[in-house]
């Protein structure tokens, strides 16, 4: 099994509090309380910056197309960073999906408010946390994990809460450049939640056990 303790001590992330930061919507604040802390805030907008020009050449559904997701779906997307996944989600969800969009970083929560705003999405909610997302068991049918699971300081806490607010029939599609095919399929599936469905070009699709 692999042993992530170097990454995380590295980081200095520590073990995730299950009550961090309370859900917001659109134009509320974000009141972080969690000891789990964001990256730095001009590391955050490099990264938003770099996202453009990723986006710009790899259009963000193209993923999505691998996801199968369809209109009505509620989806949340973990680690929503700077938001490059919240267009195409709603127009895949249509108007009478949902999306919640989660990160431990305010930043990332402002900007996902910002588009949700600029592009009058009525169907979008954002969530401040590093784990715990407040929503209701077995009510989702999709969540995204993408380029987010290496950063976790507790990823264990995180699979246990993706299971939990996944339906039975729910999906997690991953994708994480940081890890081999071999350390993803490990990580989650060994701990029985998960179990994996498919592999496609850019994404792994685990199903909820
Ligand atoms: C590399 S970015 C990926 C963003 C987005 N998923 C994408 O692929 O475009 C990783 C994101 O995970 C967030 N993050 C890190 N640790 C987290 C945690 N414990 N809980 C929620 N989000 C976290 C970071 O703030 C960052 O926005």
């Amino acid at each position: 099994m692999t042993d992530y303790s170097d990454v995380l001590q590295r980081r200095g992330k520590f073990p995730c509090l299950l009550a961090c930061c309370p859900v917001t919507r659109a134009g509320e604040n974000c009141e972080k309380t969690s000891v789990d802390k964001p990256e730095p805030n001009l590391y955050f907008k490099l990264m938003a910056f770099c996202y453009k020009f990723r986006d710009l050449f790899l259009p963000r559904m193209k993923i999505l197309d691998e996801v199968g997701i369809e209109p009505g779906f509620h989806v949340l997307d973990y680690g929503c960073g700077p938001g490059s996944y919240i267009v195409p989600l709603a127009e895949l969800v249509g108007k009478s999906g949902k999306i919640y969009a989660l990160d431990i970083h305010p930043l990332a929560i402002q900007m996902v408010q910002g588009i949700a705003s600029t592009k009058q999405l009525t169907n979008v909610e954002t969530i401040c946390s590093d784990c715990e997302t407040k929503l209701a068991n077995e009510s989702l049918d999709v969540v995204l994990l993408y380029d987010t699971f290496h950063d976790l300081g507790d990823p264990d806490s995180v699979i246990e809460e993706l299971h939990r607010v996944l339906k039975p029939s729910g999906i997690l599609s991953f994708t994480d450049h940081h890890m081999t095919e071999n350390q993803i399929v490990d990580r989650l599936t060994n701990r029985g939640l998960f179990s994996l469905l498919r592999k496609g070009t850019r994404t792994y699709t685990f199903c909820r056990e």
